[in-house]
């Protein structure tokens, strides 16, 4: 990941978050929707505490439809509220709004009682890196309007973005840090694109993905890439695929890197479709 985390960066992380809690009315803790465990914080439970939260399944438009709304069954079951939304496309939206509205209920009424009306929600993201926080932030915010509080004396932490229906967006999102240790929560975020690829064995996390994806549907690499997957490894696999794909190096061998960087670029992008990685049961 981009940030290198330790103990004592994690409590910063926290207790600056837990301010900035204080300020807000709902928290939006996003996730990617090919990964939902995989991609959220371990200890999110302790840090949001007991404030209404809403779990943004972002990247919807790159996760298969129907295990989209599997996830969205479950969180209903663990009494978790859940959106799908894609911050490219501005779809979800909506229902962001409409959700914060349902769960800030209780402390509108409240307000109303004492003759405020109208007080804009507000809300902050929360997320790991690379789920898509500062696309949703701009998506949010292109709907409707400046930012708010951006005037001298406003410190840039608490400067918040007006956006549609009165909801005013804190502009910093809270980054937070995925569960490492956990090598398959690992290897999906590397999957994904969340872990830089420098920092990565291209090679050896091809075979893997293609072995998963296998696991999951024999058709996407099949489909795709028009390659029988029968009987074959992984490693088999990707060098036919290369072969395919004129991957060719002097010599006449196959390119595996290059294949390799196909493969990841094209299950990264849903050229191979729309694909989740991992499933609520
Ligand atoms: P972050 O602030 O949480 O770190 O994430 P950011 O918004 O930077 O988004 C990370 C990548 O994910 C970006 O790709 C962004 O375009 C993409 N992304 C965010 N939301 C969505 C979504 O709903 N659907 C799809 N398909 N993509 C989304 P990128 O610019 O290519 O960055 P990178 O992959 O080169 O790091």
């Amino acid at each position: 990941m981009n940030i290198n985390w330790y103990p004592g960066h994690m409590k910063k992380t926290k207790e600056a978050i837990k301010k900035s809690l204080s300020l807000v009315d709902i928290v939006y803790e996003i996730v990617d929707s090919r990964i939902p465990i995989s991609s959220q914080n371990p200890d999110i439970d302790g840090i949001i505490g007991d404030k209404p939260r809403i779990k943004i399944l972002n990247k919807s438009d790159l996760a298969d439809e129907k295990s989209n709304i599997e996830w969205i069954e479950y969180f209903k079951k663990v009494g978790i509220p859940a959106v799908l939304v894609d911050s490219i496309n501005n779809k979800g939206l909506d229902d962001l709004i409409n959700l914060s509205y349902i769960l800030t209920e209780g402390k509108r009424k409240r307000l109303e009682l004492k003759g405020i009306k109208n007080k804009p929600i507000r809300a902050m993201i929360v997320g790991i890196p690379n789920v898509g926080k500062s696309t949703l932030i701009n998506s949010l915010s292109k709907r409707k309007g400046a930012k708010v509080g951006n005037r001298p004396g406003v410190t840039k932490s608490n400067q918040w973005i007006k956006v549609k229906g009165n909801i005013e967006l804190l502009d910093t999102p809270g980054i937070l840090w995925p569960k490492f240790e956990d090598k398959n929560v690992a290897l999906n975020l590397a999957f994904t694109g969340a872990i830089k690829d420098e920092l990565l064995d291209i090679e050896n996390l091809t075979i893997k993905l293609v072995e998963k994806l296998n696991t999951i549907s024999e058709d996407y690499i099949q489909k795709r890439y028009k390659v029988s997957i029968e009987d074959k490894s992984p490693y088999e696999i990707i060098v036919e695929i290369g072969k395919k794909r004129g991957c060719i190096i002097s010599g006449g061998e196959v390119d595996f890197s290059k294949a390799c960087n196909i493969i990841l670029d094209e299950f990264r992008k849903g050229v191979m479709g729309r694909i989740t990685l991992e499933l609520p049961h």
